[in-house]
């Protein structure tokens, strides 16, 4: 049955799509229908297609009631708009359609596990209660469960804050039972993640304390994720007022990835590391899917939290994903590679190996705002190693933005202080570099309003939002010192 709300949010969408045109939005990062979009949501494949919801307020680019928009592609490129799949209409729900996670059903429908801000259970105090809600469809209709909440205060160990419960990531262990995952604010204050067990993905329970923050990592955490990769476990969060520590969690409202031991049987987790999974300026609240060919694919909401008061020109959507990542471990640590449908949507390939620089250089046909570059640099001579070396791109007389390695200290800047910003956001960030031979290698992905830079294969990833103009599309290299590069740039194009 499709509510009175969630009548009104399609009909609007469809009106209100229209008056964006697809040059104003990135080609090939999903941005909203229309309005605000935040994070990833109900991330899975169904049908022959990858199915990608997400916290949707389709009637303004400002965050508000939440709804789950919805996206449908066949390369996690190429997005078609789906109409909005849950509007805040139910009595468990009515106050927002929070953050949640899909899966396929046996039977073959489509179930989703969201939160739900439950005004009914708000009891005295003005902030609804979160639960946890399930709504089930055949992959553009969804009803919500008459059972629903599945999960609620009650659920959740003595001393949990009924206000602070949500972001259930679910999943279908081989016994054919289902697990699912939320994060909830300790008596402590600050996060923890619980485990919910299920025989049918419908009734649940509380099983267990997954894992406690005990004010480690941030305060409160949202969106957690939780998968096994390369056997081990691995815990994704975005914990909320980290402090920064090294080079690490900059960004307040940041992301962590926790590798470890997880006992299948005892269904219990060891953290054994814990290193950012980005470190640039935009990223929040990911989650992944398992695609039929096995690989472990994660989506980021492509924005720092605290940032969003930014917008540069006004525009009416705000919000966009990260291309999807692949991951594996390595190392003992989170690697990430853009996924290789990119390579498909690439053309006009322009290469050039051992080009000295030295001061400034361009490149004839080096250049653009949608491109996958990769440029590998070295010391020219290895007894005298450049000083520093720069990566310029979105540039033109007026703006640009920048990579810096200063060699030595073995430490990569990313600076978008030129790139247009007109006020006092955060525009830099610092990454220490691990195992480096010789050789730096930067792969550069942009599309219009955005750059994400895998380093030395992915071992790390810098990702941030530029607000530059599309006209500064040129790319420059300098070095203070004598350096040498190697480049491959391909466009991409829709
Ligand atoms: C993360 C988050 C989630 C919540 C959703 C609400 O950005 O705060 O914890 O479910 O956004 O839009």
């Amino acid at each position: 049955m499709v509510s009175k709300r969630l009548r009104q949010a399609r009909a609007y969408e469809l009106e209100a799509e229209k008056r964006i045109s697809p040059e104003d939005r990135p080609s090939f990062h999903l941005s909203p229908r229309c309005g605000w979009l935040n994070d990833p949501n109900g991330f899975s494949f169904y049908k022959g297609q990858y199915h990608l919801f997400y916290q949707y307020y389709p009637y303004n680019s400002q965050w508000g009631p939440m709804h789950w928009g919805h996206a449908v592609s066949t390369d996690l490129l190429h997005w078609t708009y789906l109409p909005c799949a849950l509007a805040p209409d139910s009595g468990a729900d009515i106050g927002g359609v929070f953050s949640g996670s899909g899966l396929v059903l046996p039977d073959g429908r489509h179930l989703l596990m969201y939160t739900g801000l439950d005004d009914e259970l708000n009891k005295p105090d003005s902030d609804p209660y979160q639960v946890q809600c399930l709504a089930v469809g055949d992959g553009e209709n969804y009803d919500k469960y008459m059972g629903n909440p599945v999960l609620s205060d009650t659920d959740t160990p003595e001393g949990s804050d009924p206000h602070d419960f949500r972001d259930p990531k679910i999943w279908r262990r081989e016994d054919g039972t289902y697990r699912a995952v939320a994060v909830s604010r300790a008596s402590d204050g600050t996060g923890q993640v619980l485990l919910f067990e299920s025989p049918d993905a419908f009734s649940w329970k509380f099983k267990k304390v997954f894992l406690k923050n005990d004010g480690v990592y941030g305060l409160m955490w949202e969106c957690p994720d939780f998968f096994t990769l390369d056997g081990k476990g691995v815990l994704l969060l975005s914990p909320m007022d980290m402090l920064p520590e090294g080079f690490e969690f900059h960004n307040g409202n940041g992301n962590v990835c926790m590798i470890g031991e997880f006992d299948d049987k005892e269904e219990s987790f060891a953290p054994e590391r814990a290193q950012a999974i980005d470190s640039g300026i935009d990223f929040y609240a990911c989650q992944t899917m398992l695609a039929p060919d096995g690989r472990r694919i994660m989506i980021g909401w492509m924005q720092n939290p605290d940032g969003c008061s930014y917008r540069g020109d006004y525009k009416p959507w705000y919000g966009q994903m990260t291309i999807p990542r692949e991951l594996f471990i390595k190392d003992g640590r989170l690697w990430q590679k853009p996924v290789r449908e990119l390579e498909a949507i690439r053309s006009n390939p322009v290469s050039y190996e051992k080009i000295p620089v030295e001061g400034e250089r361009l490149l004839s046909g080096i250049g653009g705002r949608r491109i996958d570059m990769t440029v590998k640099v070295r010391p020219m001579d290895p007894d005298h190693p450049y000083h520093k070396f720069i990566l310029r791109f979105a540039m033109n007389e007026e703006f640009y933005t920048q990579l810096s390695f200063r060699y030595k200290e073995n430490v990569l800047k990313l600076d978008r202080k030129f790139s247009g910003t007109r006020r006092a956001v955060i525009n830099q960030r610092r990454c220490l570099i691990r195992q480096r031979n010789d050789e730096l290698k930067l792969r550069v992905i942009l599309d219009r309003c955005s750059v994400e830079v895998f380093i030395n294969d992915g071992e790390q990833v810098m990702t941030a939002l530029l607000y530059t103009d599309q006209e500064a599309d040129q790319i420059m290299f300098y070095a203070d010192g004598s350096a040498e590069i190697d480049v491959e740039k391909y466009d991409l194009t829709d």
